[in-house]
């Protein structure tokens, strides 16, 4: 029988990466460098480019990793006919999903293998464009351009998002989401992709399954939830009353606990902190206020941290993103994560296969369907 607490592969180790680590819980890596480094020192383009070629890029290596991105901006005529068909009522993770699978079909990988680097780096690229081509041409029959002045993809999609030049500290907010958000170790989208990149199957299949497996609310979904709950409230009290109550009905808080952290998510100081800077002056600063009576009462009462997701919902909000659109942000940065784990997992490849216990009925004598009385 399977046990509850070691359920859902908890605690067991699937497979060895040289990707990241998480430490004990208190520590994240990636390929070595300490997270904290990363987002105080880097640009997500250095991050990505370490993630899926292995080492920091020197100047001139990110410069042309940097113009692959941009040119990756555009958007091929019969994708942009597949957005334009797409009812405004989809969810953006399905936009995602669906302009991956159309990519594949126009852009093929190699049977070899040998683009796959050069289409994580147009995925990079094309990613935020097709959500906001969608967006734009759904709201308002505007078919958006590419072309911009920003160089990173955290501006271009702020830029291209309100029509407007953006806000400097935005796209340091951004850059440094994106730097969290990159990698994560075998979290259950990456795992997922790397099953798929088992079964030798193409990439953008295995980046299909990603995005897939991230839109459920206990994983990347979580962000867009903790915005939901968070904005349901207009002051502390509120909050605190609300939340005590939903824990009274042993309802989850989405945005807290993590299956390997069980002392505090080491990304959490950074975006909480970035939370507070935006929300400075921010006609609905209290909604960090907010934020932080709900941690305090999940503290108390439940001895249970925040994650990335629950800081960064409030982080997004106060920057103009609309709630749909941050789990989306999520895949836009961690579609370098995903692929390094493609890479890494078709160069040492073995099936991805586990065994199952089996727990249904014993050995039956099969009854001829005229016979059968249910
Ligand atoms: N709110 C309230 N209770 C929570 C909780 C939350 N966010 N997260 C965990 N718990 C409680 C569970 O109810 C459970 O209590 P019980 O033992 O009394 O039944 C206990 O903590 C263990 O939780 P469980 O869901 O079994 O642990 P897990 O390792 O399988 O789950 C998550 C990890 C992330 C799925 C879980 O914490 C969760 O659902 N969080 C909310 C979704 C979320 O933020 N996801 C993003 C993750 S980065």
């Amino acid at each position: 029988m399977i046990v509850k607490k070691s359920g859902g592969l908890a605690g067991v180790i699937a497979g060895s990466t040289a990707i990241s680590s998480v430490g004990k819980g208190n520590g994240l890596k990636y390929r070595g460098y300490d997270i904290y480094d990363l987002a105080e020192n880097a640009q997500f383009e250095e991050v990505a480019y370490l993630l899926i070629h292995g080492e920091l890029p020197a100047l001139d290596q990110l410069n042309r990793f940097r113009n692959k991105i941009i040119a990756g901006r555009q958007i091929p005529g019969l994708l942009k006919e597949t957005l334009k068909n797409l009812p405004k009522s989809s969810h953006p993770m399905d936009v995602l999903r669906t302009a991956v699978s159309v990519l594949g079909c126009l852009e093929k990988e190699k049977e070899d293998f040998s683009n796959q680097q050069q289409i994580a780096t147009r995925l990079l690229g094309i990613l935020p464009s097709a959500l906001l081509f969608w967006h734009h041409f759904q709201n308002s029959g505007i078919e958006i351009d590419t072309e911009s002045s920003e160089e990173s993809i955290g501006g271009y999609f702020l830029e291209k998002l309100h029509h407007s030049k953006a806000i400097e500290k935005h796209v340091k907010a951004m850059n440094t989401s994106l730097i969290l958000y990159a990698e994560h170790e075998f979290n259950a989208s990456t795992f997922a992709s790397r099953i798929t990149a088992s079964t030798l199957s193409e990439f953008y299949s295995c980046i299909a399954t990603g995005i897939g497996v991230l839109r459920g609310p206990l994983h990347g979904g979580a962000n867009e939830a903790a915005m939901e709950l968070i904005s349901k409230f207009h002051n502390a009290q509120e909050a605190r009353d609300g939340v005590k109550n939903m824990l009274d009905k042993k309802e989850k808080i989405m945005g807290f606990g993590h299956r390997v952290y069980q002392n505090g998510d080491p990304r959490n100081i950074t975006i909480k902190n970035l939370s507070h800077c935006l929300s400075i002056n921010h006609e609905e600063a209290h909604l960090y206020e907010v934020s932080e009576v709900i941690e305090n009462v999940m503290l108390m009462e439940k001895s249970i941290f925040p994650n990335l997701d629950f800081y960064s919902a409030s982080a997004y909000h106060f920057m103009g993103i609309p709630t749909s659109f941050f789990t989306p942000i999520f895949v836009f940065s961690r579609t370098a994560g995903w692929a390094a784990h493609i890479i890494e997992q078709r160069n040492e490849n073995k099936l991805i296969r586990p065994g199952a216990e089996y727990n249904g009925p014993g050995n039956r004598e099969f009854i001829p369907i005229s016979e059968r009385i249910h």
